[in-house]
């Protein structure tokens, strides 16, 4: 698929994603927490975040920064941009910026930056290689970068539960491996290899597990699920009321196991991969990147 495609999809899905901001930014939560963890995030650092949609983690880190530090948001998608800077606006964040740009062309100095995150946006990047060299870039010299992408569907309910019963009435074929999809890098090591290739310094994987909690009934589950989600949005316009009124049914009987009156609870599986830019002076050439072992 060619990122215009890709860009295409995400200006559509803006305004579900700002719609649903509250419950995501409470979904994915542990993932944001996570990143911070990983890239050592702390009190007056510069920090960015990479495909950062209508805002997350960047407006979290802002909080974790504080006034003495900041954060800068970056999507290729402006209607993404312009969501999160309505949000950071009523925040009254004075130290969160959002700018529209492409990951493989970053629009900032070299060593600009801290640490750099992204969750859930290197698997849409055309290239993902050219995206992390990019990263590395723009980070100070030791400064470190973490992302998050999701582990097969297969571990993720919130993600299975309803794309199964889908396609049992519309079939679709399976992307190419490489093409941008929210699974391209479900297989343990994918992305650890390209970000070795790229150049992160003491570049590690780690699985995380944790719930994604959404205080929703079925029936509100089911509108987050089937607006948030281009792939679904597509499919579903393809069928009669009638097919569509037995997915939801199946729907219903199939997520009952992970609802209670509190809303609905998935275990989730994400893998995030992290390392630091590690520059080291190399002859009279300048800056090459340490290349790392597993
Ligand atoms: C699944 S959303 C993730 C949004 C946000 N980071 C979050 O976790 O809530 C993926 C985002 O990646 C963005 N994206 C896709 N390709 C991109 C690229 N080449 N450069 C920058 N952003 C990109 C999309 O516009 C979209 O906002």
């Amino acid at each position: 698929m060619e990122n215009k495609d890709v860009i295409g999809q995400w200006s559509e899905a803006a305004r579900y994603w700002e719609k649903h901001r509250a419950v995501i930014e409470r979904m994915f939560a542990p993932v944001a927490a996570a990143l911070v963890q990983d890239a050592g995030i702390g009190p007056g650092q510069a920090v960015l975040d990479v495909a950062t949609g209508p805002g997350e983690p960047a407006l979290s880190i802002a909080g974790v920064v504080g006034a003495k530090g900041s954060v800068t948001g970056v999507d290729v998608v402006p209607a993404m941009i312009d969501a999160a800077g309505r949000e950071a606006g009523r925040r009254g964040l004075g130290n969160a910026r959002f700018r529209v740009a492409a990951a493989g062309e970053l629009p900032f100095e070299d060593e600009s930056f801290d640490a750099v995150v992204s969750r859930f946006g290197v698997m849409f990047f055309p290239s993902p290689l050219e995206g992390i060299r990019e990263m590395l870039r723009v980070l100070k010299p030791g400064g470190k970068l973490a992302m998050a992408v999701w582990h097969h569907a297969r571990n993720n309910p919130f993600h299975s539960v309803l794309s199964e019963i889908v396609e049992r009435f519309v079939e679709s074929r399976a992307p190419d491996a490489d093409a941008p999809d929210a699974f391209r890098f479900a297989p343990p090591g994918k992305l650890l290899h390209v970000a070795l290739e790229a150049g992160v310094a003491d570049a590690r994987e780690r699985l995380l597990e944790f719930s994604i909690d959404a205080p929703l009934s079925l029936d509100g589950f089911w509108v987050l699920r089937t607006e948030m989600s281009d792939k679904l949005r597509t499919k579903l316009a393809q069928l009669s009321q009638g097919q569509v009124g037995e997915i939801k049914h199946a729907f219903r009987e199939a997520a009952r196991v992970y609802s209670d009156e509190s809303g609905l609870s998935f275990p989730a599986e994400v893998l995030v991969v992290s390392g630091s830019s590690n520059a080291r002076l190399v002859g009279h050439t300048g800056f090459e990147p340490v290349t790392s072992t597993l």
